[in-house]
């Protein structure tokens, strides 16, 4: 007969943190919110640490490259999507290796003999005021001269006339070379009283432009998760179908981290991958999921895996639980789940982080997720809704939207993901749709973040490990629900036109 689990399965809606007692040393501007990411000795410090707990889900329509870079400069990772073929998603990863802050690849190039009129139609299309004059009109071809907005104007210069005609020589400017690192290219522009210095290579041939306007921008974030080499990091999932040609393509391209992506990690297969990669590329992390229960953890910390990603079925755009019948409240999974993670850890002294992913709704839902044991998040919806994801921003009567589809949707038909047997997909188990446009990834997670920090202090914690240690959490009734929300007419409640 099959079993019964006694205990229900519980979300986050039906959970609250008590207050504990906060100290007069623990404030926002003290909390700390390093996470680890993989597998270490008890004791030590994971290899790779977060400098904010937060992962973009291995989705097309959320983890391209910019949203990398952005994240990793608040200090969380990305898993660059693997719907994609091989060469594709190696290349994704190259460009946020290869993102340097402050070092901006020209987006605006132009012929010395283009004319003003062309040169006005690149810039209209590109929003940037300044251009590089190139032999070969390439963002890395030989610089000869930079043409600004303010060099020419219509009703003044003969818009047939070619850029180079208005140009600055690069003989006339200072410029610098490809291993000047920001802060002397900074100290530069702010001494010369230069709005944009050229970095060019042996050859003059250009590299990057670093603009005095980034100079703030630049000195924005403190908390980036960086590799020695001070390169942003950046991780990539992969499936259980092609990692042996696929593994080796990322670790080369420069890969952080890896993910065995699956709705179903609980299964022979994910064992034997995980196996593979830490046999034969030892040196390079790589995470399991998705589970449910502590079973399946272990199961995959004995296989090898270096994090478990938790969750089935509470995603916003899943539909599994509909069409299949399986899956978790994500509240339960993760207390399953960091239970079996603190049995491992007094059993073998190695700590594996677990990551909850999906479902997380509200902000509040994050501080729950790692009060009851979570390391770190991953989120779909949240991250999708910014400027930095994939989806296309949409007008409606309502305001702008951002699409948003699951991996599971016909959309994104990823099969590798779903294991329906065969190579594709026989019915969908997630759905394409949209969501509320939120602007800029780093002022909404900068938000978030204020969030979770005064969560902590009222908390009493000024840690995440602390955090985890001594929250108290309370279970709540639909009447305490209904009263957790304002109960007045509000004030500002939008006026409907009839
Ligand atoms: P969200 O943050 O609630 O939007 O959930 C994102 C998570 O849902 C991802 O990280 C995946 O684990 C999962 N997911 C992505 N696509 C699908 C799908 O099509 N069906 C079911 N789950 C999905």
């Amino acid at each position: 007969m099959a079993q019964i689990i006694a205990e229900v399965s519980r979300t986050f809606n039906e959970f609250l943190l008590l207050p504990n007692r906060t100290r007069t040393d623990c404030s926002p501007a003290t909390v700390e919110l390093r996470a680890p990411l993989v597998r270490h000795r008890v004791g030590e410090r994971s290899a790779i640490e977060l400098g904010s707990p937060f992962t973009s889900a291995i989705m097309q329509a959320v983890s391209t490259p910019d949203l990398a870079i952005a994240l990793a400069r608040n200090g969380g990772l990305s898993f660059l999507h693997h719907n994609q073929s091989i060469q594709d998603q190696a290349a994704a990863v190259r460009q946020v290796k290869n993102f340097k802050a402050g070092f901006v690849t020209s987006d605006t190039n132009v012929r010395p003999d283009d004319s003003l009129s062309h040169l006005v139609a690149v810039m209209q299309r590109t929003g940037h005021s300044t251009a590089a004059v190139t032999h070969d009109g390439s963002a890395t071809g030989r610089l000869l001269g930079l043409v600004t907005s303010r060099d020419f104007h219509p009703q003044r210069h003969d818009l047939d006339g070619p850029v180079s005609g208005r140009m600055t020589a690069i003989a006339d400017m200072p410029h610098t070379g490809a291993d000047t690192t920001l802060s002397e290219a900074n100290a530069q522009l702010w001494e010369q009283r230069l709005d944009c210095l050229p970095v060019l290579d042996v050859e003059g041939r250009l590299q990057y432009l670093v603009f005095r306007s980034d100079y703030a921008d630049n000195k924005r974030f403190p908390n980036q998760a960086v590799d020695s080499a001070k390169r942003l990091r950046v991780g990539a999932g992969v499936n259980t179908h092609d990692y042996q040609e696929r593994v080796p393509a990322l670790v080369e391209a420069g890969a952080d981290a890896l993910c065995f992506d699956s709705s179903d990690g609980y299964s022979d297969w994910q064992a034997q991958a995980l196996t593979w990669v830490k046999k034969h590329y030892p040196e390079i992390p790589v995470g399991g999921g998705n589970v449910v229960d502590g079973e399946a953890f272990t199961f995959l910390a004995e296989a090898g895996a270096d994090f478990v990603k938790v969750g089935v079925g509470g995603g916003s755009i899943c539909i599994t639980r509909d069409q299949k019948g399986i899956g978790r409240g994500q509240a339960s999974a993760v207390l399953d789940v960091a239970a079996a993670r603190d049995a491992f850890r007094e059993r073998t002294g190695e700590y594996v982080p677990i990551c909850s992913d999906g479902g997380l709704v509200h902000d509040y839902h994050v501080a729950l997720a790692l009060a009851m044991g979570a390391d770190f998040v991953m989120m779909g919806r949240y991250f999708a809704r910014f400027d930095q994801a994939a989806g296309a921003k949409l007008p409606t009567r309502d305001g702008f939207v951002k699409e948003y589809w699951g991996e599971g949707s016909n959309r994104a038909r990823n099969w590798q993901r779903y294991g329906q047997g065969g190579q594709g997909l026989i019915f969908e188990e997630g759905v394409d749709g949209y969501v509320p446009y939120a602007g800029d990834l780093n002022e909404g997670l900068a938000l978030t973040i204020a969030k979770l920090k005064t969560t902590m202090v009222s908390c009493g914690s000024a840690t995440l490990a602390e955090f985890q240690s001594t929250a108290r959490l309370t279970l709540v009734s639909d009447q305490s629900f209904q009263e957790s929300h304002a109960n007045v007419t509000l004030r500002d409640a939008p006026a409907t036109i009839a």
